[in-house]
Protein backbone atom coordinates (compact mmCIF):
# COMPACT_ATOMS: atom_id res chain seq x y z
CA UNK A 1 0.00 0.00 0.00
CA UNK A 2 1.28 3.28 -0.39
CA UNK A 3 1.79 5.38 2.22
CA UNK A 4 1.37 9.45 2.55
CA UNK A 5 5.01 10.88 2.51
CA UNK A 6 4.11 14.62 4.03
CA UNK A 7 6.41 17.51 2.31
CA UNK A 8 9.51 18.55 3.93
CA UNK A 9 12.48 20.98 3.35
CA UNK A 10 13.99 19.88 0.16
CA UNK A 11 17.40 19.40 0.96
CA UNK A 12 20.31 20.79 -1.45
CA UNK A 13 21.98 18.59 -3.74
CA UNK A 14 25.32 19.77 -2.22
CA UNK A 15 26.84 21.23 1.37
CA UNK A 16 25.73 24.92 0.48
CA UNK A 17 28.73 27.76 1.57
CA UNK A 18 28.65 29.17 4.75
CA UNK A 19 26.90 32.17 3.78
CA UNK A 20 24.10 30.46 1.92
CA UNK A 21 23.74 28.02 5.18
CA UNK A 22 23.34 30.91 7.17
CA UNK A 23 20.71 32.47 4.95
CA UNK A 24 18.80 29.64 4.42
CA UNK A 25 19.01 29.15 8.44
CA UNK A 26 17.29 32.32 9.36
CA UNK A 27 14.08 31.10 8.24
CA UNK A 28 14.40 27.49 9.61
CA UNK A 29 17.54 25.57 10.48
CA UNK A 30 16.02 22.72 8.17
CA UNK A 31 16.42 24.62 5.01
CA UNK A 32 20.75 24.61 5.52
CA UNK A 33 20.15 21.15 5.27
CA UNK A 34 21.44 18.90 2.41
CA UNK A 35 21.29 15.23 0.96
CA UNK A 36 24.24 13.97 2.48
CA UNK A 37 22.56 15.38 5.77
CA UNK A 38 20.62 12.52 5.64
CA UNK A 39 23.05 9.73 4.42
CA UNK A 40 26.20 10.87 6.57
CA UNK A 41 27.15 9.59 10.27
CA UNK A 42 29.01 13.09 10.71
CA UNK A 43 29.03 16.74 9.60
CA UNK A 44 31.24 19.86 10.74
CA UNK A 45 30.76 23.20 9.57
CA UNK A 46 33.07 26.15 11.45
CA UNK A 47 32.00 29.32 11.79
CA UNK A 48 33.50 33.11 13.62
CA UNK A 49 33.43 31.38 16.82
CA UNK A 50 31.08 28.56 16.42
CA UNK A 51 33.01 24.64 15.73
CA UNK A 52 29.67 22.71 15.06
CA UNK A 53 29.17 19.01 14.41
CA UNK A 54 26.50 17.22 13.58
CA UNK A 55 26.01 13.86 14.58
CA UNK A 56 23.90 11.09 13.27
CA UNK A 57 26.62 8.06 14.74
CA UNK A 58 24.48 5.62 16.81
CA UNK A 59 27.74 4.96 18.94
CA UNK A 60 29.01 8.37 19.29
CA UNK A 61 25.25 9.73 19.70
CA UNK A 62 24.87 7.51 22.94
CA UNK A 63 28.54 8.67 24.32
CA UNK A 64 27.27 11.92 24.51
CA UNK A 65 23.68 11.85 25.36
CA UNK A 66 24.08 8.80 27.28
CA UNK A 67 27.21 7.01 28.58
CA UNK A 68 29.55 10.37 28.41
CA UNK A 69 26.81 12.79 29.18
CA UNK A 70 28.56 14.40 31.67
CA UNK A 71 31.38 15.36 29.11
CA UNK A 72 28.98 16.62 27.02
CA UNK A 73 26.54 19.10 28.75
CA UNK A 74 23.96 21.20 27.50
CA UNK A 75 25.06 23.90 25.26
CA UNK A 76 25.34 26.90 27.03
CA UNK A 77 23.79 29.41 24.14
CA UNK A 78 20.65 27.25 24.56
CA UNK A 79 20.81 28.82 28.40
CA UNK A 80 21.90 31.96 26.87
CA UNK A 81 17.93 32.24 24.79
CA UNK A 82 15.76 30.96 27.47
CA UNK A 83 17.42 32.74 30.33
CA UNK A 84 15.37 35.73 30.18
CA UNK A 85 12.29 33.60 30.56
CA UNK A 86 13.19 30.62 32.46
CA UNK A 87 16.01 32.10 34.38
CA UNK A 88 17.87 29.04 36.05
CA UNK A 89 15.65 26.52 35.37
CA UNK A 90 15.66 22.20 34.77
CA UNK A 91 16.08 22.96 31.05
CA UNK A 92 18.95 24.94 30.34
CA UNK A 93 21.13 24.12 33.60
CA UNK A 94 24.00 21.77 33.97
CA UNK A 95 26.26 19.93 36.28
CA UNK A 96 25.03 19.71 40.54
CA UNK A 97 22.64 22.44 39.69
CA UNK A 98 20.67 20.15 37.43
CA UNK A 99 21.11 17.42 39.45
CA UNK A 100 18.88 19.16 42.62
CA UNK A 101 16.38 20.35 40.45
CA UNK A 102 15.82 16.90 38.65
CA UNK A 103 16.30 15.23 42.22
CA UNK A 104 13.63 17.75 43.63
CA UNK A 105 11.29 17.72 40.40
CA UNK A 106 11.24 13.96 39.71
CA UNK A 107 8.09 13.09 42.47
CA UNK A 108 6.02 14.86 40.67
CA UNK A 109 6.04 13.45 37.63
CA UNK A 110 5.83 9.66 39.27
CA UNK A 111 3.57 7.57 37.65
CA UNK A 112 0.76 8.36 40.45
CA UNK A 113 0.91 12.22 39.42
CA UNK A 114 0.15 11.18 35.94
CA UNK A 115 -2.67 9.10 37.61
CA UNK A 116 -3.50 12.00 39.23
CA UNK A 117 -3.82 14.43 35.66
CA UNK A 118 -6.06 11.90 34.13
CA UNK A 119 -8.96 13.78 35.21
CA UNK A 120 -7.92 17.40 34.20
CA UNK A 121 -6.65 16.36 30.76
CA UNK A 122 -9.99 14.76 30.19
CA UNK A 123 -11.69 17.96 31.48
CA UNK A 124 -9.74 19.75 29.27
CA UNK A 125 -10.32 17.84 26.53
CA UNK A 126 -14.21 18.18 26.66
CA UNK A 127 -13.64 21.84 26.51
CA UNK A 128 -11.84 21.55 23.84
CA UNK A 129 -14.35 19.55 21.82
CA UNK A 130 -16.68 22.41 22.93
CA UNK A 131 -14.73 24.97 21.22
CA UNK A 132 -14.51 22.79 17.89
CA UNK A 133 -18.09 22.15 17.78
CA UNK A 134 -18.77 26.01 17.42
CA UNK A 135 -16.12 25.37 14.33
CA UNK A 136 -18.01 26.22 10.49
CA UNK A 137 -17.64 22.55 9.59
CA UNK A 138 -17.03 23.47 5.72
CA UNK A 139 -14.45 25.85 6.74
CA UNK A 140 -10.60 24.60 6.79
CA UNK A 141 -9.57 25.43 10.19
CA UNK A 142 -5.87 25.70 11.63
CA UNK A 143 -6.07 22.67 13.95
CA UNK A 144 -2.81 24.45 15.60
CA UNK A 145 -4.16 27.00 17.20
CA UNK A 146 -6.57 24.81 19.11
CA UNK A 147 -3.75 21.99 19.89
CA UNK A 148 -1.59 25.28 21.64
CA UNK A 149 -5.21 25.77 23.33
CA UNK A 150 -5.59 22.31 24.92
CA UNK A 151 -2.43 21.27 25.81
CA UNK A 152 -1.43 24.85 27.35
CA UNK A 153 -5.45 24.07 29.40
CA UNK A 154 -4.11 20.94 30.31
CA UNK A 155 -0.88 22.00 31.45
CA UNK A 156 -2.03 24.82 33.82
CA UNK A 157 -5.19 22.65 35.29
CA UNK A 158 -1.80 20.51 36.30
CA UNK A 159 0.63 23.05 37.63
CA UNK A 160 -2.79 25.22 39.58
CA UNK A 161 -5.85 23.09 39.71
CA UNK A 162 -7.73 25.27 37.87
CA UNK A 163 -8.55 25.49 34.18
CA UNK A 164 -6.85 28.36 31.78
CA UNK A 165 -9.35 30.79 31.85
CA UNK A 166 -9.94 34.66 32.49
CA UNK A 167 -8.06 37.62 31.61
CA UNK A 168 -4.73 36.90 33.26
CA UNK A 169 -4.55 32.96 31.65
CA UNK A 170 -5.08 34.67 28.27
CA UNK A 171 -2.21 37.34 28.87
CA UNK A 172 -0.03 34.41 29.74
CA UNK A 173 -1.19 32.59 26.39
CA UNK A 174 -0.31 35.86 24.55
CA UNK A 175 2.66 36.33 25.67
CA UNK A 176 3.86 33.05 25.48
CA UNK A 177 2.89 33.05 21.96
CA UNK A 178 4.78 36.46 20.97
CA UNK A 179 7.91 34.97 23.44
CA UNK A 180 8.07 31.55 20.95
CA UNK A 181 7.79 33.96 17.67
CA UNK A 182 10.94 35.89 18.47
CA UNK A 183 13.14 32.38 20.37
CA UNK A 184 14.39 31.39 17.34
CA UNK A 185 15.18 34.63 15.84
CA UNK A 186 17.45 35.08 18.80
CA UNK A 187 19.22 31.36 19.05
CA UNK A 188 19.88 30.57 15.65
CA UNK A 189 22.78 33.79 15.49
CA UNK A 190 24.09 32.53 18.81
CA UNK A 191 24.35 29.45 17.48
CA UNK A 192 25.99 30.48 14.25
CA UNK A 193 28.30 32.76 15.92
CA UNK A 194 26.45 35.39 14.81
CA UNK A 195 25.04 37.28 18.26
CA UNK A 196 25.54 40.69 16.31
CA UNK A 197 22.71 39.61 14.11
CA UNK A 198 20.45 39.20 17.29
CA UNK A 199 18.58 42.74 16.54
CA UNK A 200 17.97 44.93 20.06
CA UNK A 201 14.15 45.10 18.84
CA UNK A 202 14.11 41.29 18.94
CA UNK A 203 15.65 41.24 22.02
CA UNK A 204 13.47 44.24 23.97
CA UNK A 205 10.19 42.52 22.62
CA UNK A 206 11.56 38.88 23.94
CA UNK A 207 12.57 40.45 27.16
CA UNK A 208 9.44 42.21 28.07
CA UNK A 209 7.21 38.79 26.95
CA UNK A 210 9.36 37.35 29.11
CA UNK A 211 8.65 39.59 32.00
CA UNK A 212 5.43 39.79 31.74
CA UNK A 213 4.90 35.82 31.94
CA UNK A 214 6.93 35.67 34.66
CA UNK A 215 5.19 38.42 36.43
CA UNK A 216 1.90 36.27 36.20
CA UNK A 217 3.08 33.12 36.72
CA UNK A 218 4.40 34.90 39.92
CA UNK A 219 1.02 36.42 41.01
CA UNK A 220 -0.71 33.07 40.97
CA UNK A 221 2.43 31.48 42.92
CA UNK A 222 2.60 34.24 45.17
CA UNK A 223 -0.63 33.21 47.34
CA UNK A 224 -0.13 29.13 47.42
CA UNK A 225 3.57 29.83 48.60
CA UNK A 226 2.77 32.39 51.50
CA UNK A 227 0.53 29.98 52.72
CA UNK A 228 2.66 27.16 52.29
CA UNK A 229 5.27 29.00 54.36
CA UNK A 230 2.38 29.88 57.07
CA UNK A 231 2.43 25.78 57.30
CA UNK A 232 -1.79 26.12 56.11
CA UNK A 233 -2.71 22.77 54.86
CA UNK A 234 -3.19 22.48 50.61
CA UNK A 235 -6.00 20.78 49.02
CA UNK A 236 -4.51 21.07 46.05
CA UNK A 237 -2.89 17.57 44.41
CA UNK A 238 -0.70 20.12 41.72
CA UNK A 239 2.53 20.20 40.07
CA UNK A 240 2.94 23.63 42.47
CA UNK A 241 2.01 21.99 45.32
CA UNK A 242 4.54 19.24 44.27
CA UNK A 243 7.15 21.44 43.67
CA UNK A 244 6.43 23.57 47.40
CA UNK A 245 7.09 20.25 49.50
CA UNK A 246 10.11 18.99 47.56
CA UNK A 247 13.25 19.34 49.28
CA UNK A 248 17.11 19.62 48.55
CA UNK A 249 18.27 16.23 48.93
CA UNK A 250 21.70 17.46 50.64
CA UNK A 251 20.43 20.72 52.44
CA UNK A 252 16.91 19.94 52.78
CA UNK A 253 16.05 23.45 51.47
CA UNK A 254 13.29 24.06 49.28
CA UNK A 255 13.09 25.60 46.56
CA UNK A 256 12.69 29.36 47.12
CA UNK A 257 9.69 31.53 45.54
CA UNK A 258 11.90 33.19 42.79
CA UNK A 259 13.02 28.99 41.95
CA UNK A 260 9.79 28.38 42.00
CA UNK A 261 8.64 30.62 39.19
CA UNK A 262 11.71 29.88 37.15
CA UNK A 263 10.59 25.87 37.23
CA UNK A 264 6.97 26.55 36.60
CA UNK A 265 7.38 29.13 33.76
CA UNK A 266 9.80 25.99 32.44
CA UNK A 267 6.99 23.68 32.73
CA UNK A 268 4.43 25.77 31.11
CA UNK A 269 6.42 25.91 28.24
CA UNK A 270 8.30 22.43 28.04
CA UNK A 271 5.08 21.13 28.79
CA UNK A 272 2.59 22.75 25.85
CA UNK A 273 4.83 23.71 23.04
CA UNK A 274 5.80 20.35 22.50
CA UNK A 275 2.81 18.55 22.85
CA UNK A 276 1.00 21.22 20.10
CA UNK A 277 3.25 20.99 17.92
CA UNK A 278 3.38 17.04 18.14
CA UNK A 279 -0.44 16.78 18.00
CA UNK A 280 -1.10 19.38 15.26
CA UNK A 281 1.11 17.33 13.20
CA UNK A 282 -0.64 13.97 13.95
CA UNK A 283 -4.41 15.66 13.38
CA UNK A 284 -2.56 17.00 9.39
CA UNK A 285 -1.35 13.04 8.89
CA UNK A 286 -4.69 11.76 9.92
CA UNK A 287 -6.68 13.64 7.36
CA UNK A 288 -4.13 12.89 4.92
CA UNK A 289 -4.40 8.95 5.61
CA UNK A 290 -8.45 8.16 5.77
CA UNK A 291 -7.11 4.20 5.87
CA UNK A 292 -5.20 4.76 8.99
CA UNK A 293 -7.76 6.89 10.62
CA UNK A 294 -10.49 4.95 10.29
CA UNK A 295 -8.96 1.76 11.67
CA UNK A 296 -8.18 3.86 14.62
CA UNK A 297 -11.47 5.26 15.05
CA UNK A 298 -12.77 1.50 14.84
CA UNK A 299 -10.72 0.44 17.77
CA UNK A 300 -11.33 3.89 19.66
CA UNK A 301 -15.28 2.53 19.43
CA UNK A 302 -14.65 -1.09 20.48
CA UNK A 303 -12.37 -0.15 23.43
CA UNK A 304 -14.42 2.77 24.56
CA UNK A 305 -17.74 3.27 22.83
CA UNK A 306 -19.53 6.29 23.55
CA UNK A 307 -19.05 6.26 27.59
CA UNK A 308 -16.51 8.98 28.89
CA UNK A 309 -12.86 7.38 29.02
CA UNK A 310 -11.13 5.77 31.27
CA UNK A 311 -7.37 6.43 31.81
CA UNK A 312 -6.95 2.20 31.76
CA UNK A 313 -8.66 2.89 28.05
CA UNK A 314 -5.69 4.64 27.08
CA UNK A 315 -3.04 1.34 27.11
CA UNK A 316 -5.59 -0.20 24.60
CA UNK A 317 -6.15 2.30 22.15
CA UNK A 318 -2.75 1.05 20.52
CA UNK A 319 -3.93 2.29 16.94
CA UNK A 320 -3.54 5.25 18.21
CA UNK A 321 -0.47 5.18 20.27
CA UNK A 322 1.27 4.27 17.27
CA UNK A 323 -0.27 7.50 15.20
CA UNK A 324 1.45 9.41 17.46
CA UNK A 325 4.55 7.79 17.90
CA UNK A 326 5.09 7.63 14.12
CA UNK A 327 3.93 11.37 14.18
CA UNK A 328 7.05 11.93 16.83
CA UNK A 329 9.34 10.23 14.40
CA UNK A 330 8.16 12.19 11.36
CA UNK A 331 8.15 15.61 13.26
CA UNK A 332 9.89 15.13 16.43
CA UNK A 333 9.08 18.50 18.13
CA UNK A 334 12.92 19.17 19.28
CA UNK A 335 14.19 18.91 16.14
CA UNK A 336 17.63 18.92 17.86
CA UNK A 337 19.48 18.50 20.91
CA UNK A 338 22.54 21.18 21.44
CA UNK A 339 25.50 20.00 23.63
CA UNK A 340 29.18 21.26 24.26
CA UNK A 341 32.06 19.09 25.24
CA UNK A 342 33.88 20.10 28.99
CA UNK A 343 37.40 18.98 27.24
CA UNK A 344 38.70 18.95 24.10
CA UNK A 345 38.46 14.93 22.72
CA UNK A 346 38.13 12.96 19.95
CA UNK A 347 34.76 12.11 18.22
CA UNK A 348 34.58 9.30 14.86
CA UNK A 349 38.48 9.99 14.85
CA UNK A 350 38.21 13.91 14.50
CA UNK A 351 39.92 16.06 17.40
CA UNK A 352 36.92 18.43 18.97
CA UNK A 353 38.54 21.66 20.62
CA UNK A 354 37.06 22.48 23.90
CA UNK A 355 33.23 23.90 24.08
CA UNK A 356 32.41 22.65 20.00
CA UNK A 357 28.52 22.76 19.77
CA UNK A 358 27.93 19.05 19.36
CA UNK A 359 24.67 18.52 17.45
CA UNK A 360 22.30 15.04 17.26
CA UNK A 361 19.11 15.57 15.40
CA UNK A 362 15.37 13.54 16.09
CA UNK A 363 14.98 14.79 12.77
CA UNK A 364 17.72 13.68 10.45
CA UNK A 365 17.99 10.32 13.08
CA UNK A 366 14.57 9.66 12.65
CA UNK A 367 14.37 10.15 8.96
CA UNK A 368 18.06 8.65 8.21
CA UNK A 369 18.57 6.34 4.67
CA UNK A 370 20.33 3.90 6.58
CA UNK A 371 18.18 3.03 9.30
CA UNK A 372 14.39 3.44 8.12
CA UNK A 373 12.45 1.80 5.40
CA UNK A 374 10.37 4.25 3.87
CA UNK A 375 11.93 7.13 6.08
CA UNK A 376 9.40 9.64 4.71
CA UNK A 377 6.56 8.09 4.65
CA UNK A 378 4.05 7.96 7.21
CA UNK A 379 3.36 4.29 7.97
CA UNK A 380 2.11 4.10 11.97
CA UNK A 381 2.50 -0.25 11.34
CA UNK A 382 6.20 -0.19 11.56
CA UNK A 383 6.09 0.26 15.58
CA UNK A 384 4.61 -3.22 15.33
CA UNK A 385 7.28 -4.67 12.68
CA UNK A 386 10.07 -6.34 12.80
CA UNK A 387 11.80 -5.20 10.58
CA UNK A 388 11.89 -1.31 11.82
CA UNK A 389 13.03 -3.01 15.19
CA UNK A 390 16.54 -2.16 15.37
CA UNK A 391 16.02 1.13 14.09
CA UNK A 392 13.58 2.14 16.81
CA UNK A 393 15.50 0.88 19.23
CA UNK A 394 18.98 3.12 18.11
CA UNK A 395 17.83 6.05 15.81
CA UNK A 396 14.30 7.18 17.47
CA UNK A 397 14.72 9.29 20.82
CA UNK A 398 11.93 12.04 20.46
CA UNK A 399 11.94 12.51 24.23
CA UNK A 400 15.80 12.33 24.06
CA UNK A 401 17.75 10.04 26.35
CA UNK A 402 20.13 9.46 28.88
CA UNK A 403 19.82 11.01 32.12
CA UNK A 404 18.25 14.44 30.38
CA UNK A 405 15.70 12.69 29.31
CA UNK A 406 11.99 14.19 28.99
CA UNK A 407 10.48 14.31 32.39
CA UNK A 408 7.38 14.71 31.15
CA UNK A 409 6.88 11.40 28.77
CA UNK A 410 4.78 9.48 30.54
CA UNK A 411 2.40 12.49 30.88
CA UNK A 412 3.00 13.61 27.36
CA UNK A 413 1.66 10.23 25.81
CA UNK A 414 -1.05 10.07 27.89
CA UNK A 415 -2.51 13.24 27.11
CA UNK A 416 -1.83 12.99 23.50
CA UNK A 417 -3.41 9.40 23.56
CA UNK A 418 -6.63 10.89 25.25
CA UNK A 419 -6.33 14.12 22.94
CA UNK A 420 -6.65 11.93 19.82
CA UNK A 421 -8.67 9.12 20.86
CA UNK A 422 -11.75 12.50 21.99
CA UNK A 423 -11.27 14.11 18.25
CA UNK A 424 -11.43 10.87 16.68
CA UNK A 425 -14.64 9.86 18.24
CA UNK A 426 -16.35 12.89 17.64
CA UNK A 427 -14.97 13.61 13.73
CA UNK A 428 -14.12 12.79 10.85
CA UNK A 429 -10.70 14.55 10.24
CA UNK A 430 -10.46 15.71 6.72
CA UNK A 431 -7.85 17.33 4.54
CA UNK A 432 -8.23 21.18 3.35
CA UNK A 433 -7.76 21.05 -0.08
CA UNK A 434 -4.79 22.11 -1.97
CA UNK A 435 -3.39 22.94 1.78
CA UNK A 436 0.37 22.04 2.05
CA UNK A 437 2.02 22.51 5.78
CA UNK A 438 5.92 23.55 5.48
CA UNK A 439 7.62 22.80 8.32
CA UNK A 440 10.04 25.01 9.73
CA UNK A 441 12.23 24.18 12.43
CA UNK A 442 11.37 27.34 15.27
CA UNK A 443 11.49 26.46 19.10
CA UNK A 444 9.32 23.07 18.19
CA UNK A 445 9.49 22.11 14.78
CA UNK A 446 5.88 23.84 13.50
CA UNK A 447 4.47 24.82 9.54
CA UNK A 448 5.31 27.78 8.40
CA UNK A 449 1.69 28.20 6.73
CA UNK A 450 -0.04 26.96 9.76
CA UNK A 451 -1.82 23.12 9.52
CA UNK A 452 -5.51 23.49 7.98
CA UNK A 453 -7.89 20.52 8.45
CA UNK A 454 -11.56 20.23 8.15
CA UNK A 455 -13.57 18.23 11.01
CA UNK A 456 -16.50 16.79 9.74
CA UNK A 457 -18.89 15.80 13.06
CA UNK A 458 -19.63 11.88 12.65
CA UNK A 459 -23.43 11.07 13.22
CA UNK A 460 -22.70 9.15 16.31
CA UNK A 461 -21.40 11.72 18.31
C1 LIG B 1 5.28 15.27 22.81
C2 LIG B 1 5.65 16.01 23.83
C3 LIG B 1 7.05 16.17 24.32
C4 LIG B 1 8.24 15.95 23.68
C5 LIG B 1 8.46 15.41 22.28
C6 LIG B 1 9.29 16.31 24.61
C7 LIG B 1 10.64 16.21 24.34
C8 LIG B 1 11.64 16.55 25.21
C9 LIG B 1 13.04 16.45 24.93
C10 LIG B 1 13.61 15.96 23.61
C11 LIG B 1 13.73 16.87 26.03
C12 LIG B 1 15.24 16.92 26.22
C13 LIG B 1 15.94 17.93 25.34
C14 LIG B 1 17.42 17.73 25.35
O1 LIG B 1 17.92 16.66 25.71
O2 LIG B 1 18.11 18.68 24.96
C15 LIG B 1 12.75 17.25 27.03
C16 LIG B 1 13.06 17.71 28.28
C17 LIG B 1 12.12 18.01 29.23
N1 LIG B 1 10.75 17.89 29.10
FE1 LIG B 1 9.74 17.21 27.50
N2 LIG B 1 8.72 16.74 25.77
C18 LIG B 1 7.37 16.67 25.65
C19 LIG B 1 6.43 17.00 26.61
C20 LIG B 1 6.72 17.37 27.89
C21 LIG B 1 5.73 17.61 28.92
C22 LIG B 1 4.23 17.47 28.72
C23 LIG B 1 6.42 17.99 30.03
C24 LIG B 1 5.89 18.34 31.39
C25 LIG B 1 4.70 18.10 31.81
C26 LIG B 1 7.83 17.98 29.72
C27 LIG B 1 8.83 18.30 30.59
C28 LIG B 1 10.18 18.28 30.28
C29 LIG B 1 11.22 18.66 31.23
C30 LIG B 1 11.02 19.14 32.66
C31 LIG B 1 12.44 18.50 30.55
C32 LIG B 1 13.84 18.79 31.11
C33 LIG B 1 14.44 17.50 31.66
C34 LIG B 1 15.90 17.69 32.12
O3 LIG B 1 16.67 18.40 31.47
O4 LIG B 1 16.25 17.07 33.12
N3 LIG B 1 7.98 17.59 28.41
N4 LIG B 1 11.49 17.04 26.51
Amino acid sequence: MSRFCPAYPKPHPEKASKLSMFWHARRSWMDALFERSYTMQMGEVHLPGVDLYMLNDIKEVKRVMQTEAQAFPKSHLLHESLEPLLGESIFTTNGEQWQRQRTMMNPAFAQARVNVAFPRMLGAAQAMLERLDAVDEARPYDIEVEMTHVTADIIFRTIFSTPMQGPDAHRIFDAFARYQALAPKLMLPALFGARWLRMPWYRWQSNKAAKEIRGLLHAMIRPRYKSHLKGEATEQEDILAAFMQAKDPKTDQPFTEGELVNQVAMLFLAGHETSASALTWASYLLAMSPDVQQKAYEQVMEVIGDRTPEQSDMKDCSRVWNIFRETLRLFPPVGFFARENVQACPVRGKQLKERSTVVVAPWLLQRHRKWWKDPDAFDPDRFEREEDKDAIKHAYMPFSMGPRVCLGAAFALQEAVLILTCLLRRYEILPAEGHVPQPVGRLTIRSENGVRIRLRKRAAA
